[in-house]
């Protein structure tokens, strides 16, 4: 661990005001000389869960998947919800922790930025565990600071997104790319599979893919996980890029607001322009069966019951794995139609 690296990385952070400010250097070296906060075993538990937002089905269905688990099994909920607002969720987690529940289960909803939350709770003596996203592991590290990370491989999200496309379009194709938050785990991670995959690279100096001739990424422009960023940058992106024939958009809730501007300038989703996205909710299934939507990459939301399962074997001692990895599934022509409705 680079401890020089990770204190200039926070004193990076409280000079964009990104909400470290209150954690000092000292802080840092207090958190990491300590174990993580034990859970005891108890009946039932108090659970903080410090929501990024509401603004999309995802982020609905993430809550209400915390809320009936919680609910099932007779756990206290200390649940808020940061409107998509970085500093009112650092604030939330502050507020939380002030409350003192035996744990806290969040998603980080920029990677940087939240990672000295962590901290502070673990200085707390609360145990964290981070679900959907994950934080920083130069500032925070699973297994040291937080219990664990459980969610989809973001990376893999993207390369299978491109794996499709590169199939759908025979290899060839001018795509605009739509990003989701930026700074967000999601963001970052499936821009780089998908790219990595369409234009080639490497890591750590050995090539890892050979660049795609015929595909080229025209734009790439955050809409910002929700469906009237992605219809607007759509809208600009396509008078900017008129020869575009496809559409890679990192949540199914842009790629439908791109589905909505290309009608609206009179193209063919699904004919002369291919889309594939990421999440796999009931609007994104339906573009499918409709012919509009190529493919959806699953990003499951379901984190109720692996989030308190994991929690019960912490309270128990068991081993966990630094990322407990989340499966997703892929939904195509070939299945949709066996999901409509089914999804969220
Ligand atoms: O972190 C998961 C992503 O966040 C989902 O793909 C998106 O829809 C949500 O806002």
């Amino acid at each position: 661990m680079d401890r020089e690296l990770s204190r200039r990385h926070l004193l990076k952070l409280a000079a964009a005001g990104a909400g470290a400010a209150a954690l000092s250097p000292r802080l840092v070296q207090r958190a990491w000389a300590q174990e993580l906060p034990p859970l005891p075993k108890k009946d039932t538990y108090t659970v903080g869960f410090c929501q990024t937002g509401s603004n999309n089905p995802w982020r609905l269905a993430e809550t209400k998947s915390m809320q009936d688990e919680a609910a099932k099994r007779g756990y206290k909920l200390i649940a808020t919800d940061a409107n998509e607002d970085t500093a009112k969720q650092i604030a939330d987690v502050a507020s939380v922790i002030a409350q003192r529940p035996d744990i806290l289960i969040f998603p980080p909803r920029e990677s940087g930025p939240l990672a000295p939350s962590v901290l502070q709770a673990k200085q707390a003596g609360i145990p964290v565990i981070l679900i959907d996203r994950d934080v920083e592991h130069d500032v925070a590290m699973p297994g040291r600071d937080y219990i664990t990370f459980i969610g989809s491989d973001f990376v893999d999200q993207g390369r299978r997104a491109a794996e499709w496309l590169i199939g759908a379009t025979g290899g060839n194709a001018r795509i605009i790319e739509l990003e989701g938050t930026t700074g967000a785990d999601p963001a970052i991670d499936r821009k780089q599979g998908f790219d990595e995959l369409i234009l080639g690279g490497s890591f750590k100096g050995t090539p890892v893919a050979t660049p795609v001739a015929g595909m080229q990424i025209l734009a790439s422009q955050t809409g910002n996980f929700t469906r009237n960023e992605g219809r607007q940058v759509m809208e600009t992106l396509l008078q900017a890029h008129p020869d575009v024939t496809a559409v890679y958009a990192h949540n199914d809730e842009m790629a439908i607001g791109a589905i909505a501007a290309l009608e609206a300038a009179g193209r063919k989703p699904g004919q002369d322009v291919i889309l594939v996205s990421i999440d796999g909710e009931n609007d994104a299934i339906q573009a499918i069966v409709d012919g509009k939507l190529g493919a959806t990459v699953e990003s499951s939301p379901f984190f109720g019951p692996i989030a308190f399962d994991t929690m019960l074997k912490y309270a128990n001692g068991e081993d966990l794995p630094d990322w407990v990895v989340v499966v997703d599934r892929f939904f195509d022509k070939s299945n949709a139609a066996e999901f409509v409705g089914k999804q969220y």
